[in-house]
């Protein structure tokens, strides 16, 4: 399993390279991303789009050759031919942060039992902490509620409150689900690190949850990844040794992609 994590910060991604790189993606992304209003949506989904493609250029695709599909639920997959082993991924943004997983996942093909989601730690718009939990309460359980209204401070609540909800994301994303599924059904204890569906544990699923720090803004992530077999689920603390992640930043990146993709 690896984890690539890109940068972006809007000031420095020009709008030059933005159009540059435009040119080289299918014409189904390319009028997905001109859709949006805001460039910066815009950008972070270019970005995500380039992401699944440097995994093939890797394993020597030729860009005309990359091709796509998506489940009846949006989840992306890699349907070029040929691909062997396959590859499984899955891609998140929130903000400043674009990031990928992906993997040798065999289980659920073509779309594979992965998923990932990043988010910022912060309490959007002028909410207060509470009003902000109130909002998104419903999504959580009992248990999840009191380990956010029982931490230490309100820095630590927020953390807790966004490991629940990535892991919660991860997982429906996993399962391709996406906002069809009840989150409260998925429980994460973030200072036992211990989910449970339904109340159990899922066997054979592991959850990798990260951290990537930008400038002063926290963003915290989590892999659900099914890996088969009756052993109860693990979840990898974020303090672990995390060699499975790199981070790098979006003019790079992109700059770099078109310039391997074009060759
Ligand atoms: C997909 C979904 C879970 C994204 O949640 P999010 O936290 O807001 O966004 P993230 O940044 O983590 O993920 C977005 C990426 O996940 C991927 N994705 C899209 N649908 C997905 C799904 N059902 N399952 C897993 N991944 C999905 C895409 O790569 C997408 O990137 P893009 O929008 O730039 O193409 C959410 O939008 C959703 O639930 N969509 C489902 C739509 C649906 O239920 N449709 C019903 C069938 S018509």
């Amino acid at each position: 399993m690896h984890v690539q994590a890109i940068k972006y910060e809007p000031t420095l991604f020009s709008d030059e390279l933005y159009q540059r790189a435009l040119l080289l993606l299918d014409p189904e992304s390319s009028a997905r991303i001109k859709r949006f209003y805001r460039r910066e949506d815009a950008c972070r989904t270019l970005i995500g789009r380039f992401l699944p493609r440097m995994l093939l250029h890797a394993r020597g695709v030729a860009l005309l050759d990359m091709k796509f599909g998506a489940t009846e639920a949006g989840k992306p997959f890699i349907t070029t031919s040929g691909v062997d082993p396959s590859i499984a991924y899955n891609v998140s943004h929130d903000n400043g942060l674009i990031a990928i997983v992906s993997s040798a996942n065999t289980h659920n093909p073509p779309a594979f039992t992965i998923g990932v989601d990043v988010m910022k730690v912060r309490i959007p718009g002028r909410e207060s902490f509470a009003s902000f939990v109130e909002t998104v309460g419903d999504q959580l359980t009992v248990h999840e509620h009191r380990l956010i209204s029982s931490a230490a401070n309100q820095q630590e609540g927020l953390e807790r409150f966004f490991w629940m909800w990535t892991a919660k994301e991860a997982y429906t994303k996993a399962l391709g689900l996406g906002l069809g599924f009840d989150f409260r059904r998925v429980e994460f204890d973030p200072a036992l690190d211990v989910l449970r569906v339904d109340g159990i544990a899922p066997s054979g699923w592991q959850f990798n949850k990260f951290r990537v720090i930008q400038g002063a803004d926290n963003y915290q992530g989590v892999v659900a990844e099914f890996v088969g077999g009756n052993a109860a689920s693990i979840v990898i603390s974020e303090s672990s040794p995390q060699e499975w992640l790199s981070v790098l930043d979006a003019t790079s990146f992109i700059e770099n992609a078109i310039q391997e993709l074009k060759s």
